[in-house]
């Protein structure tokens, strides 16, 4: 494991290399003085999978700066050591994407804490991340609302780095969905400077939901839609699925060589319609075409949206008109659903009750594999246990 230690103070600096050269599993300790910012100038092959940060400061925008690296690279842990422990600091860091803070002369607190990224990191062990690819059977159909809420959800717990790519090359607006910052770039300013691919430029081209929620939004101008050819998405996946935990791709509804591409690349596909006739129709087309293209059954995931248990239709007629079972149901929630696009707030943020947020936090954790509730981390235990000593 690469650990990387910045502080402005010297000393510390030298102390705490020593410290941690002393570990056995440790490969490589470089030593960054200087503040957060630097790291930002340094080139990707020099980011290390650790960076402990000492006494940042936060009037100096140290935890801003942090921030932006999580976004630049998603992989990077942060450990940061800090004399002040307060709620708000440690509230300030956990949303700058800090999940460790410990007191200045951690000890065998850094250690631990170093454990247990040097285990995230093998678990993880390099594993490529899960291409998940939504397409709409129909117009409509929500396919936009989940892809964007899902990616949400799996991020939510924190552990996970997820990217949403959307592929509506026309008139995309998936960022919209769950945030409200106007994209500086997208899918086609990156098609066109594909030269320029690596993790810091990917990350810098998309809009940042959460630290480690980030959204390729589609282009601006349908005229540039062409700009975007099917061997940059093998580029951007590739180089996607090495950064990220989970690659998230709104194909929208159009079937051309770009999307056609993207559902190649995807682990699943999950083509999404409603429980009525016109959604059944295309729905069955669509599946027709994707036998054509040679995916297999354990490739497509259905699922119905919008699901009313009290439909004419009922789901055993879909299962014998698919010829395949249908694993997963979307309940209707209009109130929820609305208010949450409307808001550009992911629904299981603003809405957790909701039996929406309940089938996407379920349907989120199983492709995590997180147990319900998300397990705390240390920085989450102390800021808990903070709380109700306070009161
Ligand atoms: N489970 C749900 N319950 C109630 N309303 C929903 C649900 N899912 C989505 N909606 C609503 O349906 C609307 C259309 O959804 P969305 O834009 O995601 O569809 P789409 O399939 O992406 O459409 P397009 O094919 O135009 O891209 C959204 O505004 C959302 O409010
Ligand atoms: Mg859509």
């Amino acid at each position: 494991m690469k650990i990387a230690v910045l502080s402005r103070d010297e000393r510390h600096l030298i102390d705490l290399a020593r410290q941690l050269r002393a570990r056995p599993e440790t490969d490589e300790v470089d030593m960054i003085p200087g503040a957060p910012a630097r790291l930002a100038t340094l080139a990707d092959e020099a980011i290390p999978d650790v960076l402990v940060v000492d006494a940042p400061r936060i009037v100096e925008g140290d935890l801003e700066q942090i921030e932006r690296l999580g976004h630049l690279f998603p992989k990077l842990a942060f450990i940061v050591l800090s004399a002040d422990l307060s709620q708000e600091f440690l509230l300030r860091a956990m949303r700058a994407g800090v999940r460790e803070v410990l007191p200045p002369q951690a000890g065998t607190a850094l250690d631990e804490a170093l454990d247990r990224a040097a285990d995230k990191l093998g678990s993880q062990g390099g594993a490529p991340g899960k291409v998940l690819a939504f397409i709409s059977c129909k117009g409509g159909s929500g396919s936009t609302f989940l892809a964007t809420n899902l990616a949400y959800a799996l991020s939510a717990g924190g552990t996970k780095k997820v990217a949403l790519i959307d592929m509506n090359l026309q008139f995309g607006d998936a960022s919209l969905f769950v945030s409200d910052s106007k994209p500086l770039a997208t899918l086609s300013d990156v098609a066109t400077q594909i030269h320029r691919l690596d993790p810091s430029f990917l990350a810098s081209s998309m809009v940042a939901v959460t630290p480690n929620y980030g959204i390729l939004a589609a282009p601006s101008d349908p005229a540039h839609a062409s700009d975007v050819k099917p061997e940059h998405i093998d580029a951007i996946v590739k180089l996607a699925r090495r950064q990220y935990d989970f690659i998230v791709l709104d194909v929208g509804r159009s079937l051309d060589p770009v999307s056609i591409r993207a559902l190649d690349h995807a682990d699943t596909i999950y083509p999404v319609l409603q429980m009525t006739l016109p959604y059944i129709r295309d729905g069955k087309r669509l599946l027709s075409v994707f036998r054509n293209l040679d995916y297999g059954k354990d490739k497509v995931e259905l699922i119905v949206n919008r699901h009313d248990k009290n439909s004419d239709i009922r789901l055993k007629d879909l299962e014998e008109a698919f010829d395949t079972p249908i694993l997963r149901t979307m309940p209707n929630h209009y109130d929820a659903a609305a208010k949450s696009v409307n808001q550009g707030v992911p629904v299981t943020r603003l809405m957790p009750d909701s039996p929406l947020s309940n089938a996407l936090t379920e349907m989120a954790r199983g492709l995590t594999g997180e147990s319900a509730p998300v397990a705390p981390t240390s920085l989450m235990t102390r800021l808990f246990k903070r709380r109700i000593t306070d009161v």
